[in-house]
């Protein structure tokens, strides 16, 4: 079995200063790609900032035999995302990949929700990817090559209690990369999220401590290394991934319900089983190809 390798490539995680992070970094270096470690260095909200982790991350790969440089920029802002796409330019040459991954939590019910507490996490999570995407994005198109991983969550797809800033970035981020992929395409650039699951200082206190042990960051990292590798061809697609599954999401539709008539309240009430029905479920690419059952009903 041949191994994946990233020679000759220059990859940016954000994040990359602890948990999921940090392993896609380890990872990527280990096969030959060239990290920038990007890491504010707050705590797990996102307070405080220290150039330590990204540059302990840095020094653990050159140990290794890796390159690496750190930058402690922050991804919320026009300026630190420029930054940390130039420090890539600048010591590696190039960019070929993004891993968009730097998040912070401040979980509250929504009834208690502040502004603040909404703002912070969408311009970390939601803002920061794009940021970070959009200084890339020039020099991708330019190489006619890019490998983007923006990083979702469960959380985002179904909802959770506590979470109406978070969930609203991942899903955010789901509309974000499925975009990207359109307008990639032509490019070389794929882009995909993921929606993991592991034991990091994000979810301590959240998952089962039981499962601390087989929900190692490890179990993700090998994803979005596929996900960013030249041979991956899929694009605009969302996995989740954690403990040593991994399965893809869709966004799905079911058949619906259609009349020729004017829909009337009364008839969307008797028809309400067969507009809720989940069988068979249609997968679209675009737009477009979603409007096709409307427009074979309107023209049949
Ligand atoms: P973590 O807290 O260990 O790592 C997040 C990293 O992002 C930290 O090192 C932090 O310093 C950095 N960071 C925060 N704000 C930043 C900013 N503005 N600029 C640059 N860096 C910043 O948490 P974990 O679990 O490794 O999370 C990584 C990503 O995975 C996050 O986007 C998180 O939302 C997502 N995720 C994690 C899940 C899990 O089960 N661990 C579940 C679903 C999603």
């Amino acid at each position: 079995m041949s191994e994946l390798r990233y020679d000759g490539r220059v990859a940016v995680v954000t994040g990359a200063g602890h948990g999921l992070g940090r392993q896609h970094a380890l990872e990527l270096a280990a096969r030959g790609a060239k990290v920038v470690v990007n890491d504010l260095g707050g705590d797990r909200s996102g307070v405080g900032a220290s150039a330590g982790p990204a540059q302990e991350v840095v020094d653990e790969i050159k140990k290794n035999g890796g390159e690496a440089v750190a930058n402690p920029d922050n991804v919320a802002t026009p300026e630190g995302a420029q930054a940390i796409v130039q420090t890539a330019l600048d010591e590696f040459g190039k960019l070929d990949i993004v891993v968009n991954n730097a998040g912070i939590l401040r979980d509250k019910s929504f009834k208690n929700m502040s502004v603040e507490e909404f703002d912070s996490v969408i311009a970390v999570h939601l803002r920061g990817s794009f940021l970070v995407s959009s200084a890339a994005w020039p020099h991708l198109r330019e190489n006619a090559y890019g490998r983007i991983v923006n990083t979702s969550s469960p959380a985002g797809l179904f909802g959770n209690f506590g979470q109406a800033n978070y969930a609203t970035a991942k899903m955010g981020l789901v509309g974000f990369t499925k975009t990207l992929a359109h307008e990639g395409a032509k490019y070389n650039i794929k882009a995909n999220a993921i929606a993991p699951v592991a034991w990091t200082r994000m979810t301590e206190d959240l998952l089962p401590a039981d499962f601390a042990d087989k929900l190692g960051v490890d179990q993700v990292t090998p994803l979005v290394a596929f996900l960013v590798h030249e041979s991956n061809e899929d694009s605009g697609e969302v996995y989740t991934v954690g403990g040593g599954r991994i399965a893809k999401i869709f966004v799905a539709e079911g058949p619906g319900y259609g009349q020729k008539e004017t829909l009337s309240v009364e008839a969307v009430r008797d028809n309400w089983a067969a507009i809720n029905a989940a069988e068979p479920l249609a997968v679209f690419k675009n737009p477009m190809e979603q409007m096709g059952p409307l427009i074979q009903q309107l023209t049949s």
